[in-house]
This record gives structure tokens, sequence and C-alpha cells, in this order.
């Protein structure tokens, strides 16, 4: 009997709804502007960072971002850049570079 009510318990806990999870998810999907341009839009979200991040990578060259864009979106979307005391990038903005990556790089 005591394991039927642990396991009830249990199950009941798994379905309870994860707004969090759902809410994380949608931003990156629905948020990103429609045409992504990395003058318009990466680079300025970049160019705070510039001096900083400088000596390992130029966060203000399309060359240089484009060339290492999947480490990049890594660091971002795991948040280990930028790193503390830096706030990190807002799911919106992650979106952003990522649709960016999407649509091929546009200059
Ligand atoms: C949105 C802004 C930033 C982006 C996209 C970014 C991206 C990156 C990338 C792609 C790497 C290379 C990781 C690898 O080789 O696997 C890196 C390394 C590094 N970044 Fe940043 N970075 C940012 C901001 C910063 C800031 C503000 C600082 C310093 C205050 C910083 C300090 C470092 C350091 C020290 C490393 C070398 C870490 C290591 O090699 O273990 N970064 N970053």
């Amino acid at each position: 009997m005591r394991q039927s009510v642990r396991f009830r318990a249990a199950s009941a806990a798994a379905q309870q709804p994860q707004p969090q999870i759902a809410q994380a998810a949608s931003p990156v999907q629905a948020q990103a502007p429609a045409q992504v341009s990395f003058a318009n839009d990466i680079m300025p979200l970049f160019k705070q960072f510039q001096g900083p991040m400088m000596w390992r990578l130029d966060l203000t060259s399309y060359e240089a971002v484009k060339a290492n864009a999947q480490t990049i979106f890594d660091q971002i979307s795991t948040q280990s850049m930028p790193p503390p005391p830096f706030p990190p990038l807002k799911a919106e903005q992650i979106a952003t570079f990522k649709a960016w990556m999407d649509e091929g790089y546009p200059p």
C-alpha cells in the first residue's frame, strides 16, 4: 500500500504544469526580428563587450563572429559568456543571434 501511495504522489508531481520551461522556450522562437543583419542587430549587441573580449575574439568583426558563430551561440545560450559580473544576454537577444545564423549570416 505504501508503495502505491508513493507512486501516485510521484506521478502527480510529474504531471504538474511547468510554466517556466514553457515560457523560456517560446521567446527563443518568437522574439527575433524578421530580418536580422550583423550591422543592425549583432554588432550593436556585442559592441559593449569589445574591450574585455578583444584579445580573444573581435566581437565587432563580421568575419570573426561568422567564423566562430556556433561557439559564440553555445557560450551565450549556456550563459558562459559574458562572464560575471556581466548580466547574461536576454532570451530575445540569443534568439536574434540564432536567427542571424539560420538566415545565413547576413552582413
Ligand atoms: C556577449 C559577449 C561575449 C561573447 C559572445 C563571448 C564569447 C566568447 C567565446 C566564443 C570565447 C571562446 C570560447 C572557446 O574558445 O571555447 C570566449 C572566451 C573568453 N571570454 Fe568571452 N565573450 C563575451 C564577453 C566577455 C567578457 C565581457 C569578458 C571579460 C570580462 C570575456 C572574457 C573571456 C575570457 C577570459 C575567455 C577565455 C576563456 C577560456 O578560454 O577558457 N568575454 N568568449
